[in-house]
């Protein structure tokens, strides 16, 4: 028998069997609700909230008996955490008659947040690295396989996430972590347009009950202005800055550049300095923020052609003269450790 069922405020809607949880019907019918857990019940990150009573604008009217009775699996999570009154997990709750289901600002991926500290514009969420958690295959003499790729198989069959690439430093902690997860990992991926290869930047064991961050970075020739952002919410959560120390090597951009054609280790001092500098800067903000470094895992800076050049550890000589020309115009992507930025983990996005 099948049930109509309106999840709002998106207006979607479709008809679904009796049985079929909320969360699969969200996904057919294209609804922004949230899932880190692949529906088992662990992330919570799928609250909706049922509606009952008349809905003629609908054209519905929702029965106390059109959704299936609060089960282990939530009670377990509202013992622990807690949900807010009338929440349910959309993994957990089927649908058994005709239904109206809203889904909380916070239980979307796409929210709309704004961000009046930084700037008052209105940002659609899209973070390039997400959180999963997978169910890997336990080795099996019989088919021999290594636990990367039955990582990757894991990733393929149940987040639809192909031609996933681990770094050598992913690789060396892999066995390690899924015993320890007992086969349960949460893996975290950074995938863009502008890369065809999508990367495992983080793994721990089991679910990983915590946000991942991601800093923006303002590189200027006097000051180094950092924000941490939580990259689940989009909440820039701490923000602090440093003057830049390359100051004692010049004033200004072009006495720089002149120190680096006059020195011949001129340029990497100032690239060592500035280094040094950000490290110190991402250790203080994870610390007063109260969270791990490692959970840090894409950083975006952006900076004149100078500082550019120099935290990239490129020779600046030609930016002091005519026609002055840039080593590259286009943004890089990088790993922390192109860098040498030590404070997070190789892996991190830069
Ligand atoms: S999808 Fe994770 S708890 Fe429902």
């Amino acid at each position: 028998m099948k049930h109509l069922v309106v999840f709002t405020p998106s207006g979607k809607r479709g008809s679904f069997e009796t049985g079929t949880p909320v969360l699969e019907a969200a996904q057919q019918l294209g609804v922004d609700l949230d899932s880190v857990c692949g529906g088992r019940g662990i992330c919570s990150k799928c609250q909706v909230t049922p509606s009952f009573g008349d809905f003629p604008k609908h054209g519905v009217f929702v029965d106390e008996s059109a959704v299936s009775a609060w089960n282990a699996i939530e009670q377990r999570y509202h013992d622990k955490r807690g949900l807010k009154p009338n929440r349910r997990l959309g993994c957990q709750l089927k649908i058994q008659g005709d239904l109206i289901v809203d889904v909380p600002a916070e239980s979307q991926v796409h929210k709309q947040v704004i961000r009046k500290a930084a700037s008052s514009r209105k940002i659609e969420m899209n973070p390039a690295t997400k959180l999963y958690y997978v169910e890997v295959l336990e080795p099996d003499m019989h088919e021999p396989k290594g636990d990367l790729e039955r990582l990757k198989t894991a990733l393929a069959e149940q987040w639809n996430i192909d031609d996933t690439h681990a770094s050598i430093s992913i690789v060396k902690k892999l066995q390690s972590i899924l015993r320890k997860g007992d086969w349960g990992v949460t893996v975290a991926v950074y995938s863009t347009p502008s890369e065809s290869l999508r990367r495992i930047v983080n793994i721990w064991p089991g679910y990983h009950d915590a946000s991942i961050y991601g800093l923006a970075i303002d590189l200027g020739s006097t000051t180094i202005a950092a924000h941490l952002t939580d990259l689940r919410s989009g909440k820039v959560i701490e923000s602090s800055g440093v003057m830049n120390p390359q100051i004692r090597f010049g004033e200004d951009l072009m006495s720089r550049v002149s120190y680096a054609m006059m020195n011949a280790d001129g340029a990497s001092a100032m690239t060592n300095e500035v280094r040094k500098a950000i490290n110190k800067l991402v250790l203080e903000l994870a610390e007063s923020a109260k969270i791990e470094p490692e959970d840090i895992l894409e950083v975006v800076f952006v900076c004149n052609p100078v500082m550019h050049h120099l935290l990239l550890g490129i020779d600046p000589v030609e930016l002091g003269q005519a026609p002055f020309a840039l080593a590259t115009s286009d943004a890089l992507y990088l790993d922390a450790k192109d860098l040498n930025l030590v404070s997070l983990i190789d892996d991190a996005r830069i």
